[in-house]
């Protein structure tokens, strides 16, 4: 973070200064966790879902923050302000708006934002120093706090964009404006919370709309949806998909026997082999949308074929692949879960499994509104025309699932509901034997990663 004094973030965000004696203390970094305060951070207090941060400024002053940003006094040096993540995000902008050698870069779309943002990061990374939120940290908090991490030696800011709602995207674009957005597809994740698809395509175009006239869409050809925000936007558009009309396309795509992808990168800068550590077919697409990003960047695409194929899972529980040494692969994909990406984990445990027995355990998908039943009943009927030798269902919501697949009447593999993660693993452990490969997949609120670490001897988290 550029280092800031309690007066400069004062006048950036309009907060009223309270017990403060030095306005001149210099923050030099924020933070939301009263336990990573230490000296030169700025601590703000958010009110958290079991705790108030408020009730932590003053470890976190003790702790060495030079002071809090709050809603309320606390007893220790304040900039109070009634809204304090709209203060955070008025100085990320601030911190944007001084550093005119970054570049902003925006992935959004309803599967895959983390492992392309993942990848894109480590593409950048061979250009310049870049930053990254962890993880999936893309909301109203993380986004700033992000973006707060730039400094004069930043070139590159990756980030993922999040919505749960129209206008989401916007706003995110305002506290960091990106030149480069990238669209990865709109699905059916949340259609619930949206109200449908148009509008989860109306929220997702907030970004290339979002994009100046010298800035780059970078849209996925495959989707319909995604192509079309070609006429949403000021910038130029470069495509990329498996289609033979996008800019940066794969050619001669195979899987190798743990379903990792190899094929040869096309982009209008050259040719390269790429043959990626990540499991599923699927992050072929998530892998071209980081080198057409990179490229714009100005990687070459060899360079972006090394990298990517350099490229290591940063992200947990993604698609997670551990060998037992009883010879059964557990496939861990629990972080969450949506009809698309569901598709392409099943499609994946098929291809891990070839010649052996695929396992699947399968949750709840949420936020999918009244298409709930049917997309449930859906992943059963693939479950069971995959071929799995056994399919565990978890959960009551996760129920569909069992009479999708029941409705297959050609499949007769093992078809069990259980009620909770415990159940699940004990029945596995009647089931598995050595060769054996389990998928375990949910939304994240399912904890369905208990079953997953019980599988691999983990402790639960
Ligand atoms: N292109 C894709 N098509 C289908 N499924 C995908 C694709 N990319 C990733 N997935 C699957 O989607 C899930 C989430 O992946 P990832 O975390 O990259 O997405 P995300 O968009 O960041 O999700 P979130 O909205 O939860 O932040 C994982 O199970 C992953 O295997
Ligand atoms: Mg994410």
């Amino acid at each position: 973070m550029i280092p800031l004094s309690l007066a400069e973030v004062a006048k950036i965000t309009g907060a009223e200064p309270s017990l403060v004696t030095d306005p001149g203390a210099l923050a030099r970094s924020v933070v939301i966790d009263s336990r990573q305060a230490g000296p030169g951070a700025l601590f703000a207090a958010l009110p958290g879902e079991r705790v108030d941060g408020h009730d932590f400024a003053a470890a976190a002053v003790a702790a060495g923050a030079v002071g809090v940003l709050a809603t309320r006094p606390t007893g220790v040096p304040a900039l109070l302000t009634p809204d304090v993540p709209e203060a955070l995000a008025r100085l990320a902008r601030a911190v944007v708006d001084s550093l005119p050698g970054l570049t902003i870069a925006g992935i959004t779309g309803s599967v895959g934002k983390t492992t392309t943002k993942d990848l894109a990061a480590q593409l950048a990374e061979r250009l310049g120093p870049t930053i990254a939120p962890h993880g999936s940290f893309n909301n109203e908090i993380g986004h700033p706090l992000t973006v707060l991490r730039a400094t004069e030696a930043t070139r590159y800011l990756v980030l993922e964009l999040s919505a749960r709602g129209a206008g989401h995207i916007a706003r995110l674009c305002e506290i960091a404006p990106p030149r480069l957005g990238v669209v990865l597809c709109v699905g059916h994740a949340r259609t619930g919370e949206f109200g449908g698809i148009a509008q989860v395509a109306r929220a997702k175009g907030e970004l290339p709309a979002a994009l100046p006239p010298d800035g780059v869409a970078l849209l996925n050809s495959d989707d319909p949806r995604v192509l079309a925000m070609a006429d949403r936007t000021a910038a130029r558009v470069v495509t990329f998909g498996r289609g033979g009309e996008a800019t940066v396309r794969a050619a001669d795509v195979r899987l190798d026997d743990g379903g990792r992808a190899a094929f040869t990168l096309v982009t209008p800068g050259g040719t390269a082999p790429v043959r990626l550590r990540l499991v599923g077919e699927h992050n072929v697409t998530n892998a071209l949308a980081a080198a057409a990003l990179a490229g714009e960047l100005g990687l070459p695409a060899g360079e972006a074929a090394e990298g990517l194929s350099a490229a290591a899972p940063r992200s947990r529980w993604r698609m997670e692949v551990t060998e037992r040494p009883d010879g059964v692969t557990v496939i861990n994909d629990a972080y969450n879960a949506n009809p698309e990406a569901m598709a392409a984990a099943i499609q994946t445990l098929a291809v891990v499994a070839r010649g052996r027995r695929a396992f699947a355990v399968l949750g709840p998908m949420n936020e999918l509104g009244g298409e709930s039943r049917m997309r449930h009943e859906e992943a059963g009927g693939l479950a069971a025309r995959a071929g799995v030798a056994g399919l565990i269902v978890v959960g009551e919501d996760a129920a569909p699932i069992l009479s999708g697949a029941r409705a297959e009447r050609s499949w007769h593999g093992e078809l069990l509901g259980v009620p909770d993660t415990g159940s699940a693993v004990a029945a596995l452990g009647n089931l598995l034997e050595p060769g054996d490969v389990v998928l375990v997949k949910a939304s994240r609120s399912a904890g369905l990663e208990r079953v997953a670490l019980a599988l691999t001897g983990e402790a639960a988290q």
